[in-house]
């Protein structure tokens, strides 16, 4: 029989290979995961309980809370802050940055910044959603409140990145930039076990992820290399597959295992975009390099550009390194990077 790796064995394991490592970033890990699994727990239970549907306010940013935002949100403060790791977060659902700095906290040397739940417009019809987290070494003394410098990292100074897929199976899957690997839930042990070691996604791939109904409002460029996606050339397999779950997550999962690009260009109603920079494409960006593919912003690498805002909003086009490099083309020459 092929032995189990969990999670946790597989975060240990990595740990033993850095001599210096004290165990405080495996902690944070394993407390992800944890949270990870409460959100999973909810998620399967919705329909059964009270726990679909909006919870009745906007987040700062204008969306309406679907309940599960809010408990998913809930979970993962908690078990960041049990870790006795984390010193402050960004989140997708807390207007300003929440800090921990006291207690259990004093001595935590990192900071996350969070989706907690990706694509909740789908909840209420049983479509995969996800959590999105990344994780930075704090740049501010350890034992004071942490500051907005703290999250205003490059993402090229990611420690670690992940997202948990909750579909027809649960998966985490991160990186801490030494590879990607992805663990898939076993229900009747309740752990995540190793299921996709050192996943690479393929260079050229055949589907193309962006919401269509918004063509009218793309940049030129994105609207010719849909066309070009959709001509006949057997010598480059076009025409390509269309699929977009609205979920980036699920999305970005699929693609990254298929082969594909996934688009958010500017649009009239999000000019600079509709993705935001810290907790969406900064964590996918760093994932998807770290699996052979490539991710940029406006006219730069997702993970070169300089954060001004914790809930910055940015175009974005990730995935297959040879689609990835052909959207750029089209942008440039029809100069509207
Ligand atoms: P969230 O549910 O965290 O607000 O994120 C939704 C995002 C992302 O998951 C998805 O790719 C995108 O919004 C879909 O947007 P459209 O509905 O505009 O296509
Ligand atoms: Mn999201
Ligand atoms: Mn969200």
């Amino acid at each position: 029989m092929q032995k189990t790796i969990t999670l946790n064995e597989f975060i240990i394991n990595q740990q033993a290979e850095i001599p210096e490592a004290t165990g405080n970033f495996s902690r944070l890990l394993h407390h992800i995961g944890i949270a990870a699994k409460k959100v999973n727990r909810e998620i399967n239970k919705a329909g059964l309980v009270d726990i679909l549907g909006r919870a009745g306010h906007e987040n700062v940013q204008g969306e309406e809370q679907q309940k599960l935002d809010v408990y998913a949100n809930d979970a993962f403060m908690e078990e960041l802050q049990a870790s006795g790791e984390c010193c402050g977060i960004v989140s997708e659902e807390n207007d300003e940055v929440t800090t921990f700095h006291e207690g259990l906290c004093r001595d935590a040397k990192y900071i996350v910044c969070m989706d907690p739940l990706d694509g909740s417009s789908n909840i209420d019809v049983n479509v995969s959603v996800g959590t999105i987290f990344s994780i930075y070494r704090r740049k501010s003394p350890i034992g004071q409140a942490a500051v907005l410098e703290d999250f205003l990292q490059k993402g090229s100074d990611m420690l670690a990145a992940g997202y948990i897929i909750y579909g027809s199976s649960t998966m985490l899957v991160y990186t801490t930039g030494c590879g990607v690997n992805g663990f898939t839930l076993d229900p009747s042990i309740g752990e995540f076990c190793l299921s996709h070691s050192n996943i690479k996604t393929p260079e050229a791939g055949k589907i193309y992820s962006i919401n269509e109904g918004n063509y009218e409002k793309f940049p030129i460029g994105i609207k010719k290399y849909i066309k070009y996606c959709q001509e006949k050339d057997p010598k480059t397999s076009r025409p390509y597959t269309s699929r977009y779950i609205g979920s980036l997550v699920a999305d970005f999962h699929r693609n990254m295992l298929k082969g594909g690009v996934f688009m958010y260009p500017p649009t009239d109603s999000h000019p600079t975009g509709k993705l935001r920079l810290l907790y969406e494409c900064n964590p996918i960006a760093f994932i998807a390099e770290q699996a052979g593919g490539m991710a940029f912003s406006g006219d730069e690498r997702t993970l070169d550009m300089q954060p001004e805002a914790i809930h910055q909003r940015t175009s974005f086009y990730v995935g297959s390194r040879c689609m990835v490099k052909k959207i750029h083309e089209f942008l440039d020459f029809f100069n509207n990077i």
